[in-house]
């Protein structure tokens, strides 16, 4: 631990006052940067920064790692605030399906998807989970992520459930990014329950909901609303009883169809409802009068070959975006935020300011965590990356598949340095 000063940095990037929770509407186009600029770490806190010319305060440190970042960029870290990246073993072989014709739906009704990895799951120890899953933070930190939010849902039961959580909890315990956890056990109705949902609902709300309450298991509730999987009035159900024990909702709704999800996240006070591949005038109106923050997966879409969300209608609705991977084995095998951002750019139309917005500060919301990630403030957490010299902010989208990321700084460490 210690005092670091980047200096020469050619543009700091994502200035923001501490007033400043997201971004939204118009709001979104325009990006804060400082040219010619320096930080200054302490610890595990930015500590100041400035123009290179009216460098002053911190001179008279001692033992003050300088870091010179001539030509080169210094961003917040992304913030993932959806991923499923605890999960048990990849699903190439439904990639190979859908590439010869079948959907993603007509793969899950054969016992594919989703109850494929609970099945997996469930006979995968506690101790391997944790280690695949530390091996995939460590690449998400690598690319430039700083804070993750992981959902529980590949268990399906209650001892694999726990289980999930537990391995997310430890991740937390263990990792330097920061990590909020959300129990999705509404994630798919299990084969044994498929005469009988209610009484896994039942299950969900009786008996996980209470362990995870006495383990203090969970940051979040999620459940996936769609046709074919959890009703908007099942939804409701499991979101009201996971308000009682202190579980904001974030949700999956309207990947494949509008069915109302969108109206009980708002109802239930979500913090984000995800995905949004397919909405109503309906669902934006109505978004536009709450504080939920839609978070849009493009790498999802680009997965599964499915429509993207419509951004640029949320955008000018008024809205705010927040951006995230969704990292899991079926519908997106990627927890890379930079192709997530370039995708954005292509696809969703969004400009690089509106989409480094949407992975920094927005995102940060998306998972609570706006008073403490998602922008360059004085007093948030020293979480940030140093590019390799870059041409200009728009380089970052462009340079798709891949990463200029040079350096990462997580909780004021050099996550090189770290095991
Ligand atoms: O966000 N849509 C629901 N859940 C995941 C996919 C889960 C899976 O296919 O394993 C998603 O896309
Ligand atoms: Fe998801």
């Amino acid at each position: 631990m210690g005092k670091i000063l980047i200096k020469n940095i050619k543009e700091l990037v994502q200035v923001l006052e501490p007033t400043v929770k997201k971004l939204s509407g118009k709001e979104m186009a325009t990006l804060s940067t400082i040219k010619d600029a320096w930080l200054a770490i302490e610890d595990n806190l930015i500590v100041g920064y400035g123009k290179m010319e009216s460098w002053e305060g911190v001179s008279d440190w001692t033992n003050l790692e300088v870091i010179d970042a001539t030509g080169k960029m210094v961003f917040p870290t992304w913030c993932d605030s959806h991923t499923h990246l605890v999960f048990a073993a990849s699903r190439e072989e439904e990639f190979v399906d859908r590439i010869k014709g079948l959907t993603y739906q007509e793969i899950a009704a054969k016992g594919g998807g989703i109850l494929n990895s609970a099945k997996k799951l469930q006979n995968t120890s506690e101790e391997e989970l944790y280690q695949n899953a530390l091996i995939r933070i460590k690449e998400i930190q690598l690319m430039g992520t700083g804070a993750v939010e992981i959902k529980s849902g590949y268990g399906l039961s209650i001892e694999a459930e726990l289980k999930m959580l537990r391995v997310i909890k430890r991740l937390k315990e263990t990792c330097n990014l920061t990590i909020k956890s959300t129990f999705l056990g509404a994630h798919a109705i299990p084969v044994e329950y498929a005469a009988n949902r209610t009484a896994y609902i039942d299950l969900i709300i009786n008996e996980m909901l209470p362990k995870i309450k006495e383990e203090k298991l969970a940051d979040y509730i999620d459940v996936f609303c769609e046709t074919n999987y959890y009703t908007p009035e099942e939804t409701n159900r499991i979101l009201e009883a996971g308000a009682k024990i202190g579980l904001l909702p974030k949700i999956h709704v309207n990947q494949f169809t509008s069915i109302g999800g969108i109206q009980v996240g708002i109802k239930n006070k979500a913090r984000s409802v995800d995905h949004l591949e397919v909405m109503t005038a309906q669902d934006i109106l109505d978004l536009s009068k709450s504080d939920v923050m839609p978070t849009l997966l493009p790498s999802c879409s680009f997965f599964l070959n499915i429509p993207y969300a419509p951004a640029r209608e949320l955008i000018n609705n008024g809205l705010p975006i927040a951006l995230a991977t969704d990292f899991n084995p079926g519908s997106t095998p990627s927890g890379n935020m930079n192709f997530v951002l370039s995708l954005a750019c292509i696809y969703l139309k969004l400009t690089p300011e509106e989409a480094i917005n949407a992975a920094t500060i927005n995102a940060a919301y998306a998972m609570g965590l706006e008073n403490t990630h998602g922008s360059i403030t004085i007093g948030k957490k020293a979480n940030i990356f140093i590019t390799k010299e870059i041409s200009s902010i728009s380089f970052v989208p462009y340079y798709f598949g891949n990463n200029r990321v040079e350096q990462v700084f997580i909780n004021g460490k050099n996550t090189s340095l770290i095991v």
